[in-house]
Protein backbone atom coordinates (compact mmCIF):
# COMPACT_ATOMS: atom_id res chain seq x y z
CA UNK A 1 0.00 0.00 0.00
CA UNK A 2 3.01 2.32 -0.18
CA UNK A 3 2.53 3.07 -4.02
CA UNK A 4 0.84 6.63 -4.15
CA UNK A 5 -1.61 5.59 -6.86
CA UNK A 6 -2.78 2.95 -5.04
CA UNK A 7 -3.05 4.74 -1.72
CA UNK A 8 -4.77 7.57 -3.90
CA UNK A 9 -7.72 5.85 -4.25
CA UNK A 10 -8.58 4.10 -0.48
CA UNK A 11 -8.57 7.87 -0.13
CA UNK A 12 -11.18 9.13 -2.35
CA UNK A 13 -13.61 6.80 -1.07
CA UNK A 14 -12.56 7.94 2.94
CA UNK A 15 -13.16 11.74 1.71
CA UNK A 16 -16.27 10.53 -0.37
CA UNK A 17 -17.58 8.93 2.73
CA UNK A 18 -16.61 12.12 5.06
CA UNK A 19 -17.88 15.23 2.72
CA UNK A 20 -21.45 14.63 1.62
CA UNK A 21 -20.76 17.82 -0.10
CA UNK A 22 -18.86 16.33 -2.88
CA UNK A 23 -21.98 15.17 -4.26
CA UNK A 24 -22.92 18.51 -5.67
CA UNK A 25 -26.45 17.94 -6.48
CA UNK A 26 -27.28 19.81 -9.60
CA UNK A 27 -30.59 20.28 -10.63
CA UNK A 28 -30.30 20.48 -14.18
CA UNK A 29 -31.66 17.50 -15.27
CA UNK A 30 -34.69 18.64 -12.73
CA UNK A 31 -34.69 21.33 -15.06
CA UNK A 32 -36.56 19.01 -17.97
CA UNK A 33 -39.73 17.98 -17.39
CA UNK A 34 -41.20 14.90 -19.20
CA UNK A 35 -44.42 15.02 -21.24
CA UNK A 36 -47.00 12.78 -19.24
CA UNK A 37 -49.35 10.60 -21.39
CA UNK A 38 -52.53 9.65 -20.33
CA UNK A 39 -53.42 7.27 -23.05
CA UNK A 40 -49.77 5.86 -23.33
CA UNK A 41 -51.40 3.12 -26.03
CA UNK A 42 -49.27 0.89 -24.48
CA UNK A 43 -49.09 -2.03 -22.58
CA UNK A 44 -46.88 -2.01 -19.89
CA UNK A 45 -46.11 -5.77 -19.89
CA UNK A 46 -44.83 -5.22 -23.05
CA UNK A 47 -42.20 -2.20 -22.54
CA UNK A 48 -39.09 -3.36 -23.27
CA UNK A 49 -35.86 -1.36 -22.10
CA UNK A 50 -33.06 -3.48 -23.53
CA UNK A 51 -30.48 -2.49 -26.01
CA UNK A 52 -27.23 -3.82 -27.69
CA UNK A 53 -24.43 -1.65 -27.05
CA UNK A 54 -20.96 -2.78 -28.74
CA UNK A 55 -22.55 -6.40 -29.96
CA UNK A 56 -23.80 -7.24 -26.71
CA UNK A 57 -27.79 -6.98 -24.79
CA UNK A 58 -27.67 -5.00 -22.28
CA UNK A 59 -31.53 -4.93 -20.28
CA UNK A 60 -31.54 -1.70 -20.02
CA UNK A 61 -29.01 1.11 -20.86
CA UNK A 62 -27.04 1.19 -18.19
CA UNK A 63 -23.21 1.59 -17.30
CA UNK A 64 -21.44 1.54 -13.55
CA UNK A 65 -19.20 3.99 -14.05
CA UNK A 66 -15.76 3.88 -13.64
CA UNK A 67 -14.17 3.69 -10.36
CA UNK A 68 -11.86 1.85 -8.87
CA UNK A 69 -9.17 -1.16 -8.60
CA UNK A 70 -6.03 -1.52 -6.98
CA UNK A 71 -3.95 -3.43 -4.26
CA UNK A 72 -6.25 -3.24 -0.98
CA UNK A 73 -9.31 -5.87 0.31
CA UNK A 74 -11.54 -2.89 -0.13
CA UNK A 75 -11.33 -2.10 -3.52
CA UNK A 76 -10.57 -5.95 -4.87
CA UNK A 77 -14.38 -6.22 -3.13
CA UNK A 78 -16.21 -3.21 -4.39
CA UNK A 79 -15.13 -4.57 -8.02
CA UNK A 80 -15.82 -7.99 -7.75
CA UNK A 81 -19.54 -6.90 -6.28
CA UNK A 82 -19.70 -4.56 -9.13
CA UNK A 83 -18.77 -6.81 -11.52
CA UNK A 84 -20.66 -9.94 -10.05
CA UNK A 85 -24.45 -7.47 -10.44
CA UNK A 86 -23.67 -6.48 -13.58
CA UNK A 87 -23.64 -10.10 -14.64
CA UNK A 88 -26.80 -10.82 -12.97
CA UNK A 89 -28.74 -7.78 -14.34
CA UNK A 90 -26.70 -7.33 -17.77
CA UNK A 91 -25.72 -3.84 -17.56
CA UNK A 92 -22.23 -2.89 -18.07
CA UNK A 93 -19.54 -1.91 -15.73
CA UNK A 94 -16.19 0.20 -15.98
CA UNK A 95 -13.22 -0.47 -13.88
CA UNK A 96 -11.41 2.36 -12.21
CA UNK A 97 -8.06 3.92 -13.67
CA UNK A 98 -5.44 0.68 -13.98
CA UNK A 99 -2.55 2.87 -13.91
CA UNK A 100 -1.59 1.96 -10.19
CA UNK A 101 -1.30 -1.97 -12.00
CA UNK A 102 1.65 -0.62 -14.14
CA UNK A 103 3.67 0.32 -10.52
CA UNK A 104 2.06 -2.12 -7.85
CA UNK A 105 1.85 -5.55 -9.63
CA UNK A 106 -0.26 -6.83 -6.96
CA UNK A 107 -3.19 -4.62 -8.14
CA UNK A 108 -4.21 -6.47 -11.27
CA UNK A 109 -6.29 -9.00 -9.38
CA UNK A 110 -8.68 -6.17 -8.77
CA UNK A 111 -9.14 -6.21 -12.76
CA UNK A 112 -9.63 -9.75 -13.21
CA UNK A 113 -13.24 -10.08 -13.17
CA UNK A 114 -14.20 -12.40 -15.92
CA UNK A 115 -14.64 -15.22 -13.42
CA UNK A 116 -17.33 -13.39 -12.10
CA UNK A 117 -18.75 -11.07 -15.16
CA UNK A 118 -17.77 -13.83 -18.08
CA UNK A 119 -20.16 -11.94 -20.25
CA UNK A 120 -20.77 -8.73 -19.16
CA UNK A 121 -19.85 -5.74 -21.11
CA UNK A 122 -16.54 -4.60 -19.50
CA UNK A 123 -15.01 -1.51 -20.24
CA UNK A 124 -10.75 -0.86 -19.07
CA UNK A 125 -9.70 2.69 -17.96
CA UNK A 126 -6.59 4.75 -17.69
CA UNK A 127 -6.23 8.72 -17.81
CA UNK A 128 -5.66 10.14 -21.14
CA UNK A 129 -2.70 12.30 -19.52
CA UNK A 130 -0.67 9.20 -19.17
CA UNK A 131 -0.08 9.67 -23.34
CA UNK A 132 2.09 12.45 -22.30
CA UNK A 133 3.71 10.62 -19.37
CA UNK A 134 5.24 7.28 -21.06
CA UNK A 135 2.13 5.37 -21.43
CA UNK A 136 1.46 4.22 -25.27
CA UNK A 137 -0.29 1.60 -27.05
CA UNK A 138 1.09 -1.70 -25.25
CA UNK A 139 -0.41 -0.25 -21.90
CA UNK A 140 -3.35 0.66 -23.38
CA UNK A 141 -3.24 -2.88 -24.61
CA UNK A 142 -2.14 -4.36 -21.13
CA UNK A 143 -5.08 -2.78 -19.45
CA UNK A 144 -7.70 -4.10 -22.27
CA UNK A 145 -6.17 -7.76 -21.63
CA UNK A 146 -5.92 -8.17 -18.06
CA UNK A 147 -9.73 -7.72 -18.06
CA UNK A 148 -10.80 -9.17 -21.33
CA UNK A 149 -12.66 -5.67 -21.64
CA UNK A 150 -14.72 -4.72 -24.19
CA UNK A 151 -13.72 -1.38 -24.89
CA UNK A 152 -11.40 1.07 -23.15
CA UNK A 153 -12.22 4.35 -21.52
CA UNK A 154 -9.08 6.97 -21.48
CA UNK A 155 -10.39 9.95 -19.21
CA UNK A 156 -9.31 13.28 -19.52
CA UNK A 157 -8.85 15.15 -16.11
CA UNK A 158 -7.29 18.18 -16.69
CA UNK A 159 -9.16 20.24 -13.67
CA UNK A 160 -8.65 17.26 -10.95
CA UNK A 161 -4.52 17.28 -11.97
CA UNK A 162 -4.58 20.81 -11.60
CA UNK A 163 -5.95 20.69 -7.47
CA UNK A 164 -3.83 17.68 -6.91
CA UNK A 165 -0.51 18.40 -5.39
CA UNK A 166 1.14 15.45 -7.13
CA UNK A 167 -1.02 16.13 -10.61
CA UNK A 168 0.20 15.45 -14.21
CA UNK A 169 -1.18 18.56 -15.49
CA UNK A 170 0.78 18.27 -19.04
CA UNK A 171 -2.50 17.92 -21.43
CA UNK A 172 -0.72 19.30 -24.60
CA UNK A 173 -1.43 17.46 -27.95
CA UNK A 174 -2.96 14.63 -26.15
CA UNK A 175 -6.33 14.72 -29.18
CA UNK A 176 -3.45 12.87 -31.51
CA UNK A 177 -1.88 10.67 -29.07
CA UNK A 178 -5.57 9.98 -28.22
CA UNK A 179 -6.20 9.33 -31.91
CA UNK A 180 -3.63 7.24 -32.47
CA UNK A 181 -4.53 4.52 -29.60
CA UNK A 182 -8.63 5.01 -30.89
CA UNK A 183 -6.89 3.60 -34.52
CA UNK A 184 -4.59 1.27 -33.01
CA UNK A 185 -6.77 -0.46 -30.41
CA UNK A 186 -8.36 -3.98 -30.84
CA UNK A 187 -11.31 -2.77 -29.34
CA UNK A 188 -12.87 1.05 -29.45
CA UNK A 189 -11.80 3.62 -27.39
CA UNK A 190 -14.30 5.81 -25.16
CA UNK A 191 -12.89 9.26 -24.34
CA UNK A 192 -14.79 10.30 -21.04
CA UNK A 193 -14.49 13.72 -18.61
CA UNK A 194 -14.82 12.66 -15.09
CA UNK A 195 -17.32 15.02 -13.79
CA UNK A 196 -16.72 18.36 -15.90
CA UNK A 197 -18.02 17.63 -19.36
CA UNK A 198 -17.37 17.60 -22.94
CA UNK A 199 -17.56 20.37 -24.92
CA UNK A 200 -18.47 20.76 -28.39
CA UNK A 201 -15.23 21.57 -29.62
CA UNK A 202 -13.63 19.16 -27.57
CA UNK A 203 -15.92 16.17 -28.83
CA UNK A 204 -15.33 17.79 -32.43
CA UNK A 205 -11.96 17.61 -32.55
CA UNK A 206 -11.88 14.01 -31.02
CA UNK A 207 -14.15 12.85 -33.62
CA UNK A 208 -12.24 13.95 -36.20
CA UNK A 209 -9.48 12.10 -34.43
CA UNK A 210 -11.47 8.74 -35.19
CA UNK A 211 -12.77 8.69 -31.59
CA UNK A 212 -16.45 7.80 -32.23
CA UNK A 213 -17.21 6.99 -28.31
CA UNK A 214 -18.04 9.87 -25.96
CA UNK A 215 -18.74 10.04 -22.57
CA UNK A 216 -19.61 13.61 -21.27
CA UNK A 217 -19.17 13.07 -17.63
CA UNK A 218 -20.61 16.31 -16.95
CA UNK A 219 -21.14 18.55 -13.81
CA UNK A 220 -24.13 17.69 -11.37
CA UNK A 221 -22.53 14.75 -9.10
CA UNK A 222 -19.27 13.85 -7.54
CA UNK A 223 -16.99 17.13 -7.26
CA UNK A 224 -13.38 16.00 -8.24
CA UNK A 225 -11.96 19.82 -7.26
CA UNK A 226 -13.77 19.06 -4.11
CA UNK A 227 -12.53 15.83 -3.00
CA UNK A 228 -9.08 16.62 -4.23
CA UNK A 229 -9.58 20.29 -2.04
CA UNK A 230 -9.40 18.39 0.84
CA UNK A 231 -5.85 16.22 -0.06
CA UNK A 232 -4.56 19.24 -1.42
CA UNK A 233 -5.48 21.36 2.09
CA UNK A 234 -3.00 18.43 3.96
CA UNK A 235 -0.10 20.03 2.01
CA UNK A 236 -1.02 23.73 0.48
CA UNK A 237 -3.95 25.97 2.59
CA UNK A 238 -5.76 27.37 -0.19
CA UNK A 239 -9.48 27.52 -1.64
CA UNK A 240 -8.71 26.41 -5.80
CA UNK A 241 -10.20 23.34 -5.24
CA UNK A 242 -13.66 24.70 -3.67
CA UNK A 243 -13.42 27.63 -6.19
CA UNK A 244 -13.90 25.21 -8.66
CA UNK A 245 -15.98 22.89 -7.56
CA UNK A 246 -19.10 23.52 -9.68
CA UNK A 247 -16.59 23.98 -12.65
CA UNK A 248 -17.72 22.64 -16.01
CA UNK A 249 -20.57 21.91 -18.10
CA UNK A 250 -23.89 20.26 -16.96
CA UNK A 251 -24.64 16.74 -18.32
CA UNK A 252 -27.95 17.71 -20.28
CA UNK A 253 -26.35 20.66 -21.41
CA UNK A 254 -23.42 18.89 -22.75
CA UNK A 255 -25.89 16.01 -24.33
CA UNK A 256 -27.67 18.75 -26.47
CA UNK A 257 -24.33 20.56 -27.35
CA UNK A 258 -22.82 17.22 -28.68
CA UNK A 259 -26.27 15.95 -30.45
CA UNK A 260 -24.67 17.32 -33.84
CA UNK A 261 -22.04 14.72 -33.79
CA UNK A 262 -24.52 11.91 -33.58
CA UNK A 263 -24.80 12.62 -37.37
CA UNK A 264 -21.02 11.91 -37.75
CA UNK A 265 -21.33 8.72 -36.16
CA UNK A 266 -20.51 9.00 -32.75
CA UNK A 267 -22.40 7.72 -30.19
CA UNK A 268 -22.87 9.47 -26.46
CA UNK A 269 -23.18 8.03 -23.43
CA UNK A 270 -24.59 10.36 -20.58
CA UNK A 271 -22.93 10.33 -16.74
CA UNK A 272 -22.41 12.54 -14.51
CA UNK A 273 -24.76 13.16 -11.72
CA UNK A 274 -27.60 11.16 -12.93
CA UNK A 275 -29.42 9.95 -9.74
CA UNK A 276 -32.63 7.87 -10.73
CA UNK A 277 -34.59 6.54 -13.73
CA UNK A 278 -35.42 9.73 -15.14
CA UNK A 279 -32.08 11.22 -15.29
CA UNK A 280 -31.87 8.27 -17.52
CA UNK A 281 -34.26 8.79 -19.49
CA UNK A 282 -34.32 12.59 -19.96
CA UNK A 283 -30.52 11.16 -21.43
CA UNK A 284 -31.92 9.00 -23.92
CA UNK A 285 -34.62 11.61 -25.04
CA UNK A 286 -30.93 14.26 -25.26
CA UNK A 287 -29.77 11.56 -27.58
CA UNK A 288 -27.57 9.21 -25.20
CA UNK A 289 -26.59 5.32 -26.33
CA UNK A 290 -26.11 4.24 -22.75
CA UNK A 291 -26.06 6.21 -19.16
CA UNK A 292 -23.50 5.68 -16.36
CA UNK A 293 -23.98 6.49 -12.78
CA UNK A 294 -20.97 5.76 -10.41
CA UNK A 295 -21.01 7.27 -6.59
CA UNK A 296 -24.91 5.67 -5.91
CA UNK A 297 -22.97 2.37 -6.45
CA UNK A 298 -20.61 3.02 -4.48
CA UNK A 299 -22.56 2.56 -0.82
CA UNK A 300 -24.04 -0.78 -2.41
CA UNK A 301 -20.99 -2.49 -3.78
CA UNK A 302 -19.02 -2.21 -0.21
CA UNK A 303 -21.65 -4.05 1.40
CA UNK A 304 -22.61 -6.38 -1.44
CA UNK A 305 -23.32 -7.88 -4.53
CA UNK A 306 -27.18 -8.47 -3.72
CA UNK A 307 -27.10 -4.68 -2.75
CA UNK A 308 -25.59 -3.68 -6.07
CA UNK A 309 -28.24 -5.95 -7.89
CA UNK A 310 -31.52 -4.54 -5.89
CA UNK A 311 -30.22 -1.25 -6.83
CA UNK A 312 -29.94 -1.86 -10.37
CA UNK A 313 -33.05 -3.89 -10.09
CA UNK A 314 -34.93 -0.69 -8.23
CA UNK A 315 -33.73 1.39 -11.36
CA UNK A 316 -34.96 -0.90 -14.15
CA UNK A 317 -38.65 -0.81 -12.51
CA UNK A 318 -38.22 2.94 -12.42
CA UNK A 319 -37.06 3.51 -16.12
CA UNK A 320 -39.58 1.01 -17.67
CA UNK A 321 -42.75 2.56 -15.74
CA UNK A 322 -40.71 5.66 -17.07
CA UNK A 323 -41.44 4.65 -20.48
CA UNK A 324 -44.86 3.67 -20.18
CA UNK A 325 -46.18 6.60 -18.92
CA UNK A 326 -44.39 8.30 -22.28
CA UNK A 327 -45.84 5.81 -24.46
CA UNK A 328 -43.04 4.11 -25.32
CA UNK A 329 -42.10 0.84 -26.03
CA UNK A 330 -38.65 0.59 -26.72
CA UNK A 331 -35.68 2.48 -26.80
CA UNK A 332 -36.38 3.95 -30.20
CA UNK A 333 -39.20 5.73 -29.37
CA UNK A 334 -37.09 7.75 -26.90
CA UNK A 335 -33.82 8.31 -28.59
CA UNK A 336 -33.82 11.89 -29.71
CA UNK A 337 -37.91 12.34 -29.34
CA UNK A 338 -37.36 16.02 -27.35
CA UNK A 339 -41.37 16.35 -27.95
CA UNK A 340 -41.72 14.33 -25.02
CA UNK A 341 -40.05 17.21 -23.06
CA UNK A 342 -42.78 19.65 -21.65
C1 LIG B 1 -15.03 6.58 -6.05
C2 LIG B 1 -14.91 7.04 -7.46
C3 LIG B 1 -13.74 6.77 -8.18
C4 LIG B 1 -13.63 7.16 -9.51
N1 LIG B 1 -12.50 6.80 -10.23
C5 LIG B 1 -12.46 7.01 -11.58
C6 LIG B 1 -11.41 6.49 -12.37
O1 LIG B 1 -10.49 5.85 -11.86
N2 LIG B 1 -11.45 6.70 -13.71
C7 LIG B 1 -12.46 7.42 -14.31
O2 LIG B 1 -12.48 7.55 -15.53
N3 LIG B 1 -13.45 7.94 -13.57
C8 LIG B 1 -13.48 7.75 -12.23
N4 LIG B 1 -14.53 8.25 -11.49
C9 LIG B 1 -15.48 9.18 -12.13
C10 LIG B 1 -16.76 8.51 -12.54
O3 LIG B 1 -16.55 7.48 -13.48
C11 LIG B 1 -17.75 9.54 -13.11
O4 LIG B 1 -17.27 10.03 -14.34
C12 LIG B 1 -18.02 10.70 -12.18
O5 LIG B 1 -17.92 10.31 -10.83
C13 LIG B 1 -19.37 11.32 -12.40
O6 LIG B 1 -20.40 10.40 -12.13
P1 LIG B 1 -21.30 10.44 -10.80
O7 LIG B 1 -21.78 11.87 -10.65
O8 LIG B 1 -22.41 9.46 -11.07
O9 LIG B 1 -20.44 10.02 -9.67
C14 LIG B 1 -14.68 7.88 -10.15
C15 LIG B 1 -15.84 8.17 -9.42
C16 LIG B 1 -15.97 7.77 -8.09
C17 LIG B 1 -17.24 8.10 -7.35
Amino acid sequence: MSDPTNHRKVEHIEILQNDPETERSGKAFDQLHLSHRALPEVDLKEVDPSVTFLGKRLSFPLLISSMTGGDHQDLRHINRNLAEAAERTQVAMGVGSQRVMFTHQQAAQSFTLREVAPSALLFANLGAVQLNCGFGIDECRTAVNILEADGLFLHLNPLQEAIQPEGDTCFAGLGKKIGQIARQLEVPVIVKEIGCGLSFPDAEYLCAQDVLFLDVAGTGGTSWSRIEHHRRNTEIEDDLGLLFQDWGIPTPVALRNLAPLRDLGVTLIASGGIRNALDMVKSIILGAGLTGMAKPFLEPAMESADAVVEKIEQLRTAFTTAMFLLGARTLRDLHGREDLFQ
